[in-house]
């Protein structure tokens, strides 16, 4: 087998990774919304809410997400270095541990073994897997870059380099904890400190696992797939340094109102409100690659992919910093408001892309064109009309809940009990489950089409071999 056909393999096996683990965390994803509205819906120990909540997020991000970027990155890097891998058995042996990871990972949750610290719930030796695992990525990664044939650094390698250093030093930092057993350990900083850098930590997961490696795929493979140039390179690189910047000093917005020190959430308002600026400077980046010419919208069926998903982004960063100021965090922090801004990041911005960017790669791959363009088009919307759904209710939901919770009676007494705000949002509950049926359905489609195209592909390559 040539090389290149070697390091197809592994990125395919990443990216049907990612596809198996995504109906596993979307699958959840629909049970944990239905517990919320039907207490029935939980199944003895394992599958309680408190459990499946965790495993849900975790799957999602780790397996979903990671599968996708490392799989898409692996492609992006071959191409943008104009050079194999430098250690393809490397990256071989890497997507094999990312699944015996993942799942080690799942069940572990599932048996509620957690260090109570989201997004890095994990347990030790558990997070000595995650080590080993990014160690192997960061290798390639970087001997890849520096081994390059091309002179030029484009933009999405800045974004991959970001990601590799960013993500070591969050997981180093936040998870140094004492072990006291196999399956128990204990952070390292205590009280405040801890939740300070478990957030510093939270903010920047989302800033280097939910930005920046979706940022690489937007710059890449926007241009390839629609033939249309990145309106200007040099805003796409004054947009990474300043993001890169403004990122890590914001997780503070998380602790607002709690005993943190004022001005650390200040500085971290603040920086959350600079934000804004390098974010919008990939959506107006964005806009303008796509009035080169708008017509793609119609004639290329990913374009649409890119323009929602940037879309959904440029609200997500003007809707983030105003969660960060004092007054409309008071009102929102506690409620559903919040699933409401992560879905349309999770399930706009971040499947989207990297759904776009799959239906590129695997008919590259086989040197073929996608089973089904109807499909892919029966997908986004089903997508985006589950996301906007989804996002809507829960926004529609925290803003009564955030102000049940606030209303108070002459006497200076709460009006309403923390359950009564509950109950109060229990129709919206249900509607979520719809949103989420709706979205899910359009990843099946997604999927299916997938599999058809990779089967097409399969057909294909089996032919060739048979006439030869
Ligand atoms: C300018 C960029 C952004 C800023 C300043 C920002 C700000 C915030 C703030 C202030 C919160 C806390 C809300 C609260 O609990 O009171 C939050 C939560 C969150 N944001 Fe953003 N956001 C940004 C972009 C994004 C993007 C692009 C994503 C991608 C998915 C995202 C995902 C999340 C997640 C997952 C949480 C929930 C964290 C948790 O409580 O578990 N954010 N964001
Ligand atoms: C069918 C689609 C989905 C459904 C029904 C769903 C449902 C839920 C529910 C019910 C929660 C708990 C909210 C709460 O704390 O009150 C949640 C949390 C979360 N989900 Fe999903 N989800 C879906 C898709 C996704 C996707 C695709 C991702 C990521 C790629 C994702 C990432 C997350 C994250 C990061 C949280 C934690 C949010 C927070 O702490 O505020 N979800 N989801």
């Amino acid at each position: 087998m040539s090389e290149t056909a070697y390091n197809n393999r592994t990125v395919e096996g990443f990216l049907i990774s990612s596809l198996v683990w995504g109906v596993v965390g979307i699958v959840l994803g629909l049970l944990v919304s239905m517990q919320l509205w039907e207490a029935a819906f939980n199944f003895g120990q394992y599958f309680t809410y408190g459990r499946l909540r965790t495993v849900h997020v975790n799957v999602l991000a780790y397996g979903l997400g990671l599968g996708a970027i490392f799989g898409l990155f692996y492609y992006m890097l071959v191409k943008l270095t104009k050079r194999e891998l430098v250690f393809p058995k490397l990256a071989r042996a890497h997507l094999w541990l990312f699944n015996i990871g993942i799942a080690v990972a799942t069940l572990s949750l599932f048996a509620g073994l957690t260090q109570s610290l989201e997004y890095a719930e994990f347990e030790w030796p558990v997070d000595i897997v995650v080590v080993i695992i990014w160690v192997i990525f960061c290798v390639n990664i970087f001997a890849t870059i520096i081994k390059r044939k091309e002179n030029q650094m484009y933009v999405s390698l800045w974004f991959m380099i970001a990601t590799a250093i960013a993500v070591a030093i969050l997981y180093l930092v936040n998870n140094m904890s004492i072990p006291a057993t196999l399956t128990k350990s204990y952070h390292i900083f205590t009280g405040l400190n801890s939740a300070n850098v478990e957030w510093w930590y939270g903010h920047n997961a989302v800033g280097f696992l939910f930005t920046t490696p979706i940022l690489a795929m937007f710059y890449y493979f926007l241009p390839v797939s629609t033939k249309m140039p990145i309106y200007s390179h040099r805003l796409s690189m004054v947009a990474f340094w300043s993001l890169i910047f403004t990122y890590l000093w914001t997780g503070a917005h998380h602790l607002v109102y709690t005993p943190l020190p004022d001005w650390l959430q200040t500085v971290a308002i603040i920086f959350s409100l600079m934000l804004i600026a390098p974010s919008w400077g990939t959506v107006v980046n964005g806009y303008f690659t796509m009035e080169s010419d708008w017509s793609k919208l119609q004639s290329n069926y990913l374009t649409k992919f890119f323009l929602a998903a940037v879309t959904f982004y440029g609200l997500q960063t003007i809707q983030g910093p105003s969660q960060a100021i004092r007054v409309i965090s008071s009102l929102i922090h506690y409620t559903d408001w919040v699933p409401g801004h992560v879905h349309m990041g999770t399930m706009g911005w971040v499947t989207l892309t990297a759904c776009a960017g799959m239906y590129y790669v695997f008919p590259k791959i086989y040197a073929t064109t996608v089973y089904s363009v109807k499909m892919a088009n029966a997908h986004f919307w089903l997508v985006f009309i589950g996301q906007i759904m989804f996002s809507l209710t829960m926004w529609i939901a925290g803003i009564q809940q955030g102000a049940m919770l606030k209303m108070t009676n002459t006497d200076g007494t709460l009006a309403y009990t923390f359950m009564e705000t509950l109950a109060g949002i229990y129709p919206y509950w249900q509607l979520r489950t719809v949103a989420g049926v709706v979205y899910a359905a359009g990843m099946i489609i997604f999927i299916i089409n997938i599999v058809m195209t990779i089967v097409k592909g399969r057909n294909i390559l089996a032919s060739q071999t048979a006439k030869a």
